[in-house]
């Protein structure tokens, strides 16, 4: 992005992917703005040097057609607010309308291309498709350039992510250089003790990060929905709990491997159903009742991941512990994100789910050393994955 600015960019058009993926409630308001906010700088800096920027970014999986619950317009009217300037948001991704709208945009102006997912083409396992909408997405930029800003979205092999830069200038914004250098220190040589906060509800997401990040930590915490394979692993019978059967052996080989990294849940918190208002109790993990599911880590549990988190010099957590987003289910969480605000670690958010506990939780968000904006893209880069749209920055610069 340095690049770019120095060039000079005042009345050029730079198309600028970015990860504006936000969580809505059921009348379209956004309930986690984190990915709006971290997008600012990087618009606003081109907007101030003149750029014409035209945004692309995706929202949710719509079905290759427009849909209104996926449209943009929530995030573009939070957009503007954040930038202090209006925010035209096209009526489509690179047809007609999105042409009028970039050509009525002045130095210095900022359009944001609706949801190119509404475009089959976006996410189309063939790559004539994904060229031929990134052709029209860089026309939208003729002369001018391409930033890729969207961190969480570069694991994506998808035509506004990696297609695109193969036809135009192409540029690393500010935010997925920031997320590349922390990520870099944890494969780096993190200061030790290095501990790993894993939660969430599938184990069988999480697997390849597991046995990618052992060799490296001092110790993996293991909370969500996922403990309750760990904990079948163990012989505890988990009740109504999420279990993933199939996953069971390779769990029971990764306690029998690393017994003194790994550590599972001693208690949980057991519901008779999957709601705010459920009978709860708190019990240990060998006394799960028949019948009832465990949906959140235990206090037990959480005293004692927080005292792990409070000896650490290098904390990365992803997933929350519990079911946080129902009020008995969210102490696990809390309690581990507080240890982790109150720590002197160097400590990073894996994005995602655990982003927004952070913020829906009322942490103190300053008292991270980072929150990455990229759940699965963080996880994929520790995993040793390619990450598609990093490499073809890195081609033929
Ligand atoms: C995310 O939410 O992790 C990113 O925005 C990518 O979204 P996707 O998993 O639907 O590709």
């Amino acid at each position: 992005l340095d690049d770019l600015l120095t060039s000079g960019v005042s009345g050029r058009r730079v198309l600028v992917r970015a990860d504006l993926n936000v969580p809505l409630d059921e009348q379209n308001r956004i309930t986690d703005d984190g990915r709006v906010r971290a997008s600012v700088p990087t618009i606003k800096r081109l907007a101030g040097a003149g750029a014409r920027v035209v945004v692309a970014a995706h929202l949710g999986r719509p079905q290759g057609e427009p849909d209104t619950k996926f449209s943009l317009a929530p995030v573009a009217r939070r957009l503007g607010e954040l930038l202090g300037a209006e925010v035209a948001l096209a009526g489509d991704v690179a047809g007609e309308q999105a042409r009028a709208t970039v050509n009525d945009l002045p130095d210095g102006g900022v359009a944001l291309l609706e949801n190119v997912r509404f475009d089959a083409r976006e996410t189309s396992k063939d790559e004539t498709e994904r060229a031929e909408l990134a052709g029209e997405l860089a026309a939208l930029a003729e002369g001018g350039a391409f930033v890729s800003d969207g961190f969480g979205v570069v694991h994506r092999k998808q035509a506004s992510v990696y297609d695109v830069a193969k036809l135009l200038p192409h540029y690393a914004g500010g935010l997925v250089l920031a997320e590349l250098d922390v990520l870099r220190t944890l494969t780096g040589n993190p200061e030790r003790p290095y501990v790993v906060v894993l939660g969430g509800s599938k184990v069988s997401d999480k697997l390849a990060v597991i046995e990618a990040l052992l060799p490296s930590v001092d110790t993996l915490l293991i909370g969500g929905g996922m403990m309750f394979t760990f904990l079948a692993a163990q012989g505890h019978s988990v009740g109504a709990s999420l279990l993933e059967q199939d996953f069971v052996a390779t769990a029971r080989r990764l306690l029998d491997e690393h017994p003194d990294k790994i550590v599972v849940p001693v208690d949980v918190v057991v519901a008779d159903k999957f709601a705010a208002d459920a009978s709860t109790d708190t019990v240990s993990v060998g006394a799960i009742p028949e019948g009832w599911m465990g949906l959140d880590i235990g206090p037990r549990t959480t005293e004692a991941f927080a005292a792990k988190v409070a000896a650490a010099k290098t904390v990365f957590w992803n997933g929350p512990a519990g079911v946080f987003e129902l009020a008995p289910f969210a102490e696990g969480t809390r309690g581990v994100a507080q240890a982790i605000a109150d720590g002197a670690a160097f400590s990073v958010v894996g994005g995602g789910d655990s982003a927004a506990a952070v913020r829906t939780l009322g942490l103190p968000e300053e008292k991270f050393s980072h929150i990455s904006t990229g759940g699965g893209a963080s996880l994929e880069f520790l995993e040793g994955k390619e990450l598609p749209g990093v490499t073809v920055l890195e081609e033929g610069a």
